[in-house]
């Protein structure tokens, strides 16, 4: 039987209502992939049918699909493994497979991994003859709850992060957290820290299950519900706010330091991106409590979890400025003035706060002293 927990095409911040229509993406959580697929791939009219892989992602989770009978023609491409592969070259490869594989104005490309095959392969299939159909099933915690749901895709280019790329949805995103059991605690612990962030930006009972769940052990069946809730999260922002002109800033909570750590720890151990989204959301409570009024008994309690499951990047005083001229660098300020999203409350959000070189300090003094 197929079983559909849910299908979000939610429209609950309906301040601009038009927006909202035009920018419906399904989502469908899932627990029997291979029922949902098919499903979904006939509702996706098509002539051909590829599936993008890495190499990993073909190992571990191509078998949970492979031997549905309607994937029988389809060609597999495959690129590297991880964010070091988004780029031209594995792009240039996903076309040229697509071009000499047939593929045409109606083909649709299946993307089957994390993040980084999300990323790449909606942008190939956003810019491939001036756009074919893609569905997305995003295969680590990271991806399901954030990068396969929005419609951001794309590449790094040129040593900068996602550089090139275009706002384009996939015609669905199908969750199904069996693909979890072969991720690793790392993967795993890092998506979870953009679902803390999705529970802090929305309500306290969200939070409360997240701080009270075991994410060392976790209930595959228990983070499906929970996956469910965090995406719907993302979901009702961008439906909103599809290319960031406002409240889609309040998925930047823990981004604007969290960056800054994931490119200095660049230079010395790479970061996780969860992981040092884990950091930054320590700090910017820090500054919420401080500059908004966020109570410190909730700002305590997260940074409990993320001191215990997280642990810490060593950095010193000395480190400081380096910190600052990264925050000071990212994409998202505007006439060189550090923008954060910040809280008042759990659910309350403040966009565009900044702070001063001082309270960026103090907050990053609560982060080595906490
Ligand atoms: N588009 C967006 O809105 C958005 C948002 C956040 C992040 N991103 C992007 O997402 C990427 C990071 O995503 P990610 O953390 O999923 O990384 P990833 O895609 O690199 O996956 C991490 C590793 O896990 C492996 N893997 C994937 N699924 C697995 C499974 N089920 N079992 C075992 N191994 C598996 C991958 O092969 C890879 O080695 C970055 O490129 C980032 O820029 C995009
Ligand atoms: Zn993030």
């Amino acid at each position: 039987m197929l079983d559909i927990l849910s299908i979000f095409a939610l429209a609950i911040w309906n301040y601009n209502p038009k927006t909202i229509r035009m920018n419906q993406q399904k989502v469908v959580i899932s627990t029997h992939i291979n029922e949902v697929l098919e499903a979904e791939i006939s509702a996706c009219q098509h002539d051909r049918l590829f599936l993008l892989v890495d190499a990993t992602t073909r190992q571990y989770c191509l078998p949970l699909v492979e031997t549905l009978p309607c994937l029988q023609g389809a060609q597999v491409i495959e690129i590297g493994a991880t964010d070091v592969h988004k780029d031209l070259d594995s792009l240039s490869h996903v076309w040229q497979s697509l071009s000499d594989g047939g593929a045409t104005r109606h083909t649709l490309l299946i993307n089957i991994g994390g993040g980084m095959v999300t990323d790449l392969g909606g942008f190939a299939a956003s810019t491939f003859k001036r756009g074919i159909n893609y569905i997305n099933i995003p295969t680590t915690l990271l991806a399901m709850v954030d990068a396969s749901v929005g419609g951001k895709t794309g590449i790094n280019f040129g040593g900068l992060k996602n550089e090139i790329g275009v706002f384009n949805n996939a015609a669905c995103v199908i969750l199904d957290t069996e693909f979890l059991k072969t991720l690793d605690e790392e993967n795993i612990l890092s998506g979870y820290a953009e679902m803390l962030k999705h529970g802090l930006i929305s309500n306290e009972k969200m939070l409360g299950e997240l701080l009270s769940f075991d994410i060392e052990q976790p209930s595959l069946a228990e983070l499906q519900r929970m996956v469910a809730d965090s995406v719907a999260v993302k979901q009702r922002i961008v439906t909103d706010d599809p290319t960031e002109q406002g409240i889609r800033k309040a998925l930047n909570l823990g981004h604007t330091v969290g960056h800054a750590f994931e490119s200095f720890a660049l230079a010395r151990t790479p970061l996780l991106h969860g992981y040092a989204v884990a950091y930054g959301l320590i700090c910017e409570l820090y500054l919420s409590a401080i500059k908004t009024g966020f109570p410190t008994e909730k700002m305590h309690q997260t940074v409990q979890f993320i001191k215990e499951h997280y642990g810490k990047m060593a950095i010193t005083c000395d480190d400081y400025p380096t910190l600052l001229q990264l925050m000071t660098h990212d994409k998202k300020n505007v006439s060189g003035i550090i923008n954060f999203t910040l809280l008042g409350n759990v659910g309350d959000i403040r966009i565009n706060q900044t702070a001063t070189k001082e309270e960026i300090y103090e907050a990053l003094d609560f982060y080595r002293e906490c």
